[in-house]
C-alpha cells in the first residue's frame, strides 16, 4: 500500500510506541486519527507534529475498557473527520505483572477488554467501514510472549495470545480487501513504573545485545504497510529474544 493520503487511525498514540509510529506514518504521507485514554495534552502535541509535518490530525479519547462504544465511538470520529479510514493500528494496553493467586476479576477484565475485545470491536467498525474495492490493513501488537509459557503477567500474556489468534482469523476472514497482521516486539521501552536499568538487564539475554527502540517498531510497521503479499503474519522485533 502506498501510505500518501491514506488515513490511519491508532490506539494509545498520544505516547511511547503508539506515538512513534503516528510519526512515522504521517512522515509516509498518511493523516492520522489519534487516540488516547487519559493523555489528552500529550495526544494534542502529537497533532500539532503531525501537522508540522504538513499531514492531518486530529485526537479521539475514549475508555478502551468500554470497548464495544469505545470502537463505534473511533471509528465514527474519523469517518467524519476524514470521510474514510485505511488503516487500523490496535497499539493500546495495559501490562501488569498478576498472577493466578494474585490477580482479581478487575485485573482480567481490564486486560481482555483493553487489549482484547477493543481490538475485536475496532476491527469489526472497522472492516465496516471499508468499502468495496478500497484496500485496508489491520496491525495489532502482541508481544513475542503471547505464546510462551511464564510466571507472570498472566492475564496480559492470555489477552495477547487472543490477539494473535484474532489476527490470524481475521486475516482469513476478511482477505483479500483487508490485510491483518501483527509485530510482537521484545524489549523496546520500560514500562512507566521502571527506568532503564530495566532494559539493560534484559539487554544481557537478547542475542543481539541490546533493547530495541520504537524505531525498530516503525521500520516493521512501514514494512508490512508497504507488502501487498503479506497477511496473518506475527512479525517477531526483539533482537532474538524469544530463541
Ligand atoms: N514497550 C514495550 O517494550 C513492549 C513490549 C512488548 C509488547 N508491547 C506492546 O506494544 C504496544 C505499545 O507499547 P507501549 O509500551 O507503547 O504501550 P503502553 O505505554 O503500555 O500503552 C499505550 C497506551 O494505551 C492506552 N490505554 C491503556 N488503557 C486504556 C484505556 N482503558 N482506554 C484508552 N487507552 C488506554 C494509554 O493511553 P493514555 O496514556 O492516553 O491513557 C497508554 O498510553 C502495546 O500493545 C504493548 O503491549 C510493548
Amino acid at each position: 500500500m502506498d501510505l500518501k493520503g491514506k488515513v490511519a487511525v491508532i490506539t494509545g498514540a498520544a505516547v511511547r510506541i503508539g506515538r512513534s509510529m503516528a510519526l512515522t506514518l504521517a512522515e509516509s504521507g498518511a493523516d492520522i486519527c489519534i487516540h488516547y485514554g487519559s493523555s489528552k495534552q500529550e495526544a494534542e502535541q502529537t497533532c500539532h507534529e503531525i501537522q508540522c509535518i504538513g499531514r492531518n490530525a486530529f485526537a479521539v479519547s475514549a475508555d478502551l475498557a468500554n470497548s464495544k462504544n469505545a470502537a463505534t465511538e473511533i471509528i465514527d470520529a474519523v469517518i467524519s473527520e476524514f470521510g474514510k479510514v485505511d488503516i487500523l493500528i490496535n497499539s493500546a494496553s495495559v501490562f501488569e505483572n498478576k498472577t493466578l493467586l494474585n490477580s482479581s476479576e478487575h485485573d482480567w477484565d481490564s486486560h481482555l477488554n483493553i487489549n482484547l475485545k477493543a481490538p475485536y470491536f475496532l476491527s469489526q467498525q472497522f472492516a465496516k467501514a471499508i468499502h468495496s474495492g478500497q484496500r485496508g490493513h489491520i496491525i495489532n501488537l502482541v508481544d513475542w510472549r503471547a505464546r510462551r509459557a511464564g510466571v507472570g503477567h498472566l492475564p496480559y500474556r492470555i489477552s495477547k495470545a487472543g490477539l494473535v489468534t484474532l489476527t490470524e482469523c481475521l486475516a482469513l476472514e476478511l482477505a483479500p480487501e483487508i490485510q491483518v497482521n501483527a509485530i510482537a516486539p521484545g524489549a523496546i521501552l520500560p514500562p512507566p513504573d521502571q527506568d532503564a536499568s530495566y532494559l539493560e538487564k534484559r539487554a544481557e539475554h537478547i542475542p543481539l545485545k541490546r533493547a530495541g527502540s520504537p524505531d525498530d517498531i516503525c521500520h516493521a510497521l512501514l514494512y508490512l504497510l508497504e507488502s501487498d503479499f503479506v497477511t496473518g503474519e506475527v512479525l517477531t522485533v526483539t533482537g532474538g529474544e524469544q530463541l
